[in-house]
């Protein structure tokens, strides 16, 4: 700077000097530019004139390229060209051996060559202060230069350029209006004193991203134990970001990366995945979920365990046996399982139990039950089989079943039952002991009292014949018109006796009379007086 204004002083002096000391007889040197202010790397002309009574010398000093282009009396006119600094070419005269001259200043500008804002950083917290550097360099004169920095169309800060390049800075707080907001740096030359224009040069923008990220960590809602070969739907979710919709999230079992439903709301995030568990992944896992945003993520963690339960093996030597045979009935589970067999006999819990049992007829159709329980991860589960035993047995005929005694009213309406136990279900059939007609088992019938006599019930199963016997009375009145005769002839009879009896008294009692009348008269008559 120093240097530069020393540079400057010399010529400025020597001007100074010509214009404050007019030569003799009045003789002055006078200098005029076409332009003050040029454009680096421009031309200008410069008319160089004396005011001198007889013809002058004239004369231009400069450094630059210089071309005379026209002249008339006492004057001249230079064309100086390709200017690429500032510069004072000083024009001289002689006029009767007195020199005099005198100089003008040219000014270049140029327009800067690099505007930039420096870089952004790639997201930015919401609420800490924001940093904008602007880089300018050229641009010339720097007294007309300055420097804006930018929110849109907001100026944020005006600065002078100073230094080469020109630094500057301010600073901005943060807010989420700010997300997606583009930043950039404007020079502004201002030449219009200089009956110039305004130039102006902007940087690239610089988009800025700002985020809001809590410091809690995402809700993560699993399962806490899963059966390999299930699926469970895990669910993370997290509040209070911004910008929710460009948070990301990181779903992930052991090392194996689930792919998430993200649904973005306001100001939150949920994510919904289903997880798979396979046989690689038995026992206690991680299940990791990571939200990610700007530079920063918040992450949860569960535990999860996978376990593979079979159901227990439940197996009976033989599922169908006849009554009286020995069966084995055995349950096998997972070997860290404890197994309860129904029936079995009280014994040390273990991972599986047995028993035999003597196959009777009540054993048809029993189920067993075997409930294997294992405990993962502090929970207890329990897994189920059932197996039905088939006895085969019978037939047999009893009189509970088959009672052998039935007394019927004629015209009446009656069922009869006669029913044979056994497995299969044994076949009945009642036939009547000589004829051998059928009567029908489980039918409603009308009674008749031809049905009655003595039946064989007969049951058949598996080749096995058994029988019993049922007997059917059937009591029905006698014919309505032997009744009728027999009571007539009973009443006939009745009277005929009646009256026979009392005709025979009244005979009897008068012959009575008669002889006591006799008696009477005889006594009269032997009595003395
Ligand atoms: C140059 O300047 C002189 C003196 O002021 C003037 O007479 C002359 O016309 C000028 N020349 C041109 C081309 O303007
Ligand atoms: C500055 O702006 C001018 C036009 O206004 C343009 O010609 C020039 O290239 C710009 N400079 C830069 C560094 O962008
Ligand atoms: C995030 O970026 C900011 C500035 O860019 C930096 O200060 C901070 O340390 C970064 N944080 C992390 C976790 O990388
Ligand atoms: C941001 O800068 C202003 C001054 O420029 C200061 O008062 C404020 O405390 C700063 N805030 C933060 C969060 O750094
Ligand atoms: C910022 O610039 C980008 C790209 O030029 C544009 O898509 C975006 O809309 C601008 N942002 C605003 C707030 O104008
Ligand atoms: C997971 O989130 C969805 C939607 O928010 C909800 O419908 C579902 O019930 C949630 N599931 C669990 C296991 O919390
Ligand atoms: C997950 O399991 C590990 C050991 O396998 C244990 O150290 C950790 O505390 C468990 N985490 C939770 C959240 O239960
Ligand atoms: C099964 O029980 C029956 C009747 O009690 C008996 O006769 C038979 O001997 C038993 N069978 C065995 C193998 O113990
Ligand atoms: C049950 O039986 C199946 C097939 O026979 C076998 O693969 C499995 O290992 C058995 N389970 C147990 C607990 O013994
Ligand atoms: C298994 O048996 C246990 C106890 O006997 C019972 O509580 C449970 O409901 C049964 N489970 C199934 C699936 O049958
Ligand atoms: C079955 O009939 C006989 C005569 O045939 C009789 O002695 C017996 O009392 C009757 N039994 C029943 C239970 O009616
Ligand atoms: C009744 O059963 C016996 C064997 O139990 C059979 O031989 C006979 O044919 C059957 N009678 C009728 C009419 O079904």
């Amino acid at each position: 700077m120093a240097s530069s204004a020393a540079r400057l002083q010399l010529p400025a002096l020597l001007a100074m000097l010509g214009a404050l000391l007019p030569g003799p007889g009045g003789a002055q040197t006078s200098v005029h530019l076409s332009n003050d202010i040029i454009p680096r790397g421009g031309s200008v002309q410069v008319n160089c004139s004396a005011s001198c009574d007889e013809d002058a010398v004239l004369g231009l000093e400069t450094q630059l390229t210089k071309e005379e282009v026209n002249s008339g009396t006492n004057w001249k006119i230079y064309e100086l060209s390709d200017i690429q600094k500032d510069s004072r070419p000083i024009c001289f005269s002689n006029c009767h051996g007195i020199q005099t001259s005198a100089s003008v200043s040219i000014t270049v500008y140029s327009l800067p060559k690099r505007v930039e804002l420096a870089p952004l950083p790639q997201w930015q917290l919401v609420g800490e202060n924001l940093t904008l550097r602007c880089l300018v360099e050229g641009g010339v004169p720097r007294r007309h230069l300055s420097v804006l920095l930018l929110r849109e169309e907001e100026e944020l800060s005006r600065q002078p350029a100073v230094g080469e390049p020109a630094e500057v800075t301010t600073t901005v707080l943060v807010d989420r209006d700010n997300h997606g907001a583009n930043f950039s740096c404007r020079t502004e030359l201002d030449l219009r004193p200089q009956k110039q224009e305004l130039f102006q040069n902007s940087s690239v923008p610089r988009q800025l991203r700002t985020f809001v990220l809590p410091m809690t960590h995402p809700w993560l809602v699993t399962p806490r134990i899963m059966e390999v070969g299930t699926q469970k739907l895990v669910n993370c979710t997290l509040h209070g970001l911004f910008p929710a919709s460009e948070a990301q999230v990181h779903l992930a079992l052991k090392d194996q990366r689930l792919e998430p439903k993200v649904t973005y709301n306001k100001d939150s995030l949920s994510a919904m995945a289903w997880v798979k568990a396979n046989t690689e992944e038995e026992g206690t896992q991680q299940l990791t979920c990571a939200v990610i945003l700007g530079n920063q993520s918040r992450t949860t963690r569960e535990n999860v365990t996978i376990y593979s339960f079979p159901a227990p093996n439940l197996t009976l030597s033989q599922s169908e046996v006849s009554e009286w045979t020995m069966v084995r009935v055995e349950c096998k589970a997972h070997a860290r399982a404890m197994v309860t067999l129904n029936g079995a006999p009280p014994g040390p819990p273990g991972s599986s139990a047995q028993f035999l049992l003597n196959a009777s007829a009540e054993d048809d159709g029993r189920s067993f039950l075997c409930t294997a329980a294992l405990e993962v991860a502090g929970k207890v589960l329990h897994k189920n089989k059932t197996l039905e035993l088939r006895v085969l047995y019978g037939p047999q005929l009893e009189e509970s079943d088959c009672p052998g005694n039935w007394t019927w009213q004629e015209g009446s309406w009656e069922t009869l039952k006669c029913q044979a136990r056994g497995n299969p279900i044994p076949k009945v059939n009642c036939s009547r002991k000589g004829d051998g007609s059928v009567l029908p088992i489980g039918d409603r019938m009308l009674v008749n009292r031809n049905i009655s006599g003595t039946y064989m019930c007969r049951a058949t199963s598996r080749q096995v014949e058994v029988t019993h016997e049922v007997v059917v009375n059937v009591i029905y009145k006698q014919n309505d018109m032997v009744i009728i005769i027999v009571v007539a002839a009973t009443v006939i009879l009745g009277t005929v006796v009646i009256a026979a009896y009392l005709y025979n008294r009244q005979r009897k009692i008068r012959e009575y009379k008669l002889q006591k009348a006799r008696e009477a008269a005889a006594l009269k008559l032997n009595t003395p007086p």
